[in-house]
């Protein structure tokens, strides 16, 4: 009998997860249906306070977190031994210390590909909204600054024949070239670790260095991924680089960014202006110097925010904790 209760708690263990956040409940019942899933939540729409993190994924074998949670040594040490599989909620992994989760032995999932055409979207909406100046033009209609059909008012930038540089031609990158084609882009310009000939090809791009992009283009995407080679990559050098005319648009991670340097460039006429659905913190405080800009529009990181997009993500999600417990191939599985 003490055998028997021994191996029920061990299989029960083996299951055991956290899960930092409310999450569609899509996703939260494939877990809570998998035989032998005993699910820990935070739940609420607000992040887990870290004294809860830690304590919550003690002795777990999964962790199901989101881009907001920084997994890091001490979240390791608090989950102890028995962590073995953690699944993000996200295609991004920089909050994640992957050379200590490496060395630990633990798998790790994530969302690729599903939140591509929704980013995508969202990247083309924020660069119109930017360049056509749409945010500060709905102002002026509540405010009564429309007075009459003004043929200098509110003017902006389109894409007819624009060069469009974008940074990271990967997943993103490329859904977000494909859907700026057809408005009739003249050249597309990008950049990254290194020529991708064959993702190139449907667009005719250019891999150029990154002061070349940032010297012909007219709008600018940036949708790499934040790495040490990426961190503060746009600065004041880039910036100084650009077209008075240009538009810069970021929906990867804020930290690609130098904000201070963006906003020098924003407040001086040095850029046209910029979009930024991921900022450096996140929130951005209110009283942020960006927030005091006309030509600066700014999005609550909400690229991939369509209910089915968020809703897959968590199945993905769920599907990819549940796999690893199990010792089975990940629906995706970050390499590491
Ligand atoms: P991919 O891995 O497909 O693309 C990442 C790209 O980053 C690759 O093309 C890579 O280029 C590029 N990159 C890496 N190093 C550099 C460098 N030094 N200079 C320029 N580019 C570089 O990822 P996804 O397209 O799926 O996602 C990209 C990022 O978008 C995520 O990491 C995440 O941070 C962000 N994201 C934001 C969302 C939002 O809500 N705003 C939603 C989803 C994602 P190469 O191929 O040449 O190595
Ligand atoms: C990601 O997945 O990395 C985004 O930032 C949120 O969807």
């Amino acid at each position: 009998a003490v055998a028997g209760a021994r191996s029920a708690r061990a299989a029960a263990a083996a299951m055991s997860v956290f899960v930092t956040r409310r999450i569609p409940a899509e996703g939260l019942r494939v877990l809570s249906q998998a035989s032998g899933c005993r699910v820990q939540q935070w739940d609420s729409e607000e992040p887990v306070p870290r004294a809860e993190l830690l304590a919550g994924v003690a002795g777990k074998r999964g962790l199901l977190c989101l881009l907001s949670d920084r997994i890091d040594r001490e979240v390791l040490d608090a989950a102890g031994p028995d962590l073995k599989v953690i699944s993000t909620l996200s295609v991004g992994f920089d909050h994640l210390a992957l050379d200590e989760i490496k060395k630990r032995g633990i798998r790790v999932g994530y969302t690729p590909d599903v939140l591509t055409d929704a980013t995508a979207e969202l990247s083309v909406a924020l660069l119109l909204s930017a360049c056509r100046r749409l945010p500060e033009a709905a102002e002026q209609v509540k405010s009564g600054g429309w007075t009459t059909w003004k043929p200098l008012w509110m003017c902006g930038y389109g894409l007819s024949d624009s060069t469009v540089g974008i940074i990271g031609l990967g997943r993103i990158g490329q859904a977000v070239a494909r859907r700026l084609k057809p408005f009739g882009v003249k050249k597309f310009l990008y950049t990254g670790s290194g020529p991708k000939p064959e993702r190139a090809a449907e667009f005719g791009a250019e891999f150029v260095p990154l002061t070349r992009l940032a010297e012909e283009s007219d709008f600018v995407v940036v949708t790499c991924a934040l790495t040490p080679a990426t961190q503060g990559m746009c600065n004041k050098d880039f910036f100084g680089r650009m077209k008075k005319t240009s538009v810069f648009v970021n929906t990867s991670r804020g930290a690609v960014v130098n904000q201070e340097d963006l906003y020098d460039a924003l407040a001086h006429g040095q850029i046209a202006a910029a979009g930024l659905d991921v900022t450096t913190p996140e929130p951005l405080p209110t009283d942020h110097p960006l927030l005091s800009l006309k030509n600066c529009v700014i999005l609550p990181h909400i690229g991939s925010a369509t209910y089915a997009t968020r809703n897959t993500m968590a199945v993905l999600a769920a599907n990819n904790l549940l796999a690893g417990l199990r010792g089975e191939p990940m629906p995706h599985e970050l390499k590491l």
